[in-house]
């Protein structure tokens, strides 16, 4: 039997919702800053054991409905040698930054088993222990995001390069990214055969893209990761945020859920796009550092409005949870939201 939220999702009515938080695994954890005193970032990463490990530890203190893969959206890259250094407080750090197309053709080369099988081990073992009502979510960075950091090669503001390359030559980045996106649907392809229930392309700096590329060049690349995924038959889940420019040119996009910010509301979201997609989010992160009577305040008007909508929604946050957030706050964000609706 499938777990609550795929089912859920496929229609199912459970008197509430699923819920999960983006970077649940992550520094505001204390059991997490423990590990990481003894690890490496990469290392916490390539390890199944300690991979495996942090996935699960949300479920110790916070009871969620799903588990996503401890990794990061740089984990593709850097397992085919790609030099990435995550700095404190500044980010991901790419050393020789990569700016023509042959340096992305590297991509063509991935082989998810020979890369990657860090990722499938840690999978196996995460499920062997993960209660069968809970979900599993894969992931990956989509080509934009992935490609915006190899490019400019530190988190960067303006992203002077990525966008100096898309001018002066848009077919030259979309047959990058294109390499980008082939590796990425393989290495998502191989994380739902170890067990990934559902799989998520986080898109972040998608904001960034102009109308124009997005329909001319994007668009088309990730469909065929999205098309390519479905003989997968797990959901498929498109997060971005601060896209309504792009949400116009989301009719055609073959995804089965957007995960979406906090700066619209559900329904409203649901009514410019057509109410094609399921949709997960959208408490913004902020209310988790406030205190309990605005989380549970805010979370109902979010449980409320997720009930008007016409199609099974995820409850989530509208971005990642931030690392000087309270877990008490984190754990009556989820009790709320899982409140009982009959
Ligand atoms: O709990 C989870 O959501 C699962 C793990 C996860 C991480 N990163 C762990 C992580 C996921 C899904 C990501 C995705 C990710 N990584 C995104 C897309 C989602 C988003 O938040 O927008 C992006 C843009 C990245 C790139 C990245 N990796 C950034 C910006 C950082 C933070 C750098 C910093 O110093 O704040 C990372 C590092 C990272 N990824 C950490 C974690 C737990 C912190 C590393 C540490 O322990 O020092």
């Amino acid at each position: 039997m499938k777990p609550f939220l795929i089912r859920h999702l496929s229609g199912e009515n459970f008197g509430r919702f699923p819920v999960w938080m983006m970077r649940q695994a992550g520094r505001y954890l204390p059991e997490y800053q423990a590990i990481r005193r003894n690890h490496s970032f990469w290392e916490m990463v390539t390890r199944p054991e300690v991979a495996s490990e942090v996935s699960l530890l949300p479920l110790k203190t916070i009871e969620v409905d799903a588990v996503i893969f401890f990794s990061d959206i740089l984990t593709l890259p850097y397992s085919m040698g790609v030099s990435i250094e995550l700095k404190e407080s500044v980010g991901p750090v790419v050393h020789t930054p990569m700016r023509s197309a042959s340096e992305f053709a590297l991509f063509r080369e991935f082989d998810a088993e020979k890369h990657t099988g860090f990722v499938g081990e840690a999978q196996r073992k995460i499920i062997s222990q993960l209660d069968p009502e809970k979900t599993l979510i894969g992931f990956a960075g989509a080509p934009w995001t992935v490609g915006a950091y190899l490019i400019e090669g530190q988190s960067s503001r303006s992203f002077d390069n990525l966008k100096q390359w898309m001018w002066r030559d848009p077919a030259g980045l979309a047959g990058a990214l294109s390499d980008l996106g082939r590796a990425t649907t393989q290495y998502l392809k191989a994380q739902a055969k170890s067990g990934a229930h559902a799989l998520q392309l986080f898109d972040t700096w998608a904001c960034e893209m102009p109308t124009r590329f997005f329909k001319d060049y994007y668009l088309p690349i990730l469909n065929n990761i999205l098309n390519e995924l479905r003989d997968c038959r797990v959901p498929l889940i498109y997060f971005s945020k601060q896209t309504s420019h792009l949400i116009p040119y989301f009719d055609t996009l073959q995804a089965d859920v957007l995960g979406v910010d906090s700066l619209s509301t559900l329904e409203s979201l649901e009514a410019q796009t057509k109410a094609k997609f399921s949709l997960q989010g959208n408490l913004d992160p902020h209310i988790l550092l406030t205190d309990e009577p605005t989380i549970r305040r805010e979370t109902r008007e979010l449980v409320a409005g997720a009930r008007r909508l016409k199609r099974p929604a995820i409850l989530n946050l509208g971005h990642g949870i931030f690392k000087n957030t309270p877990v008490a706050h984190a754990r009556t964000f989820i009790e709320e939201a899982r409140q009982l609706w009959i």
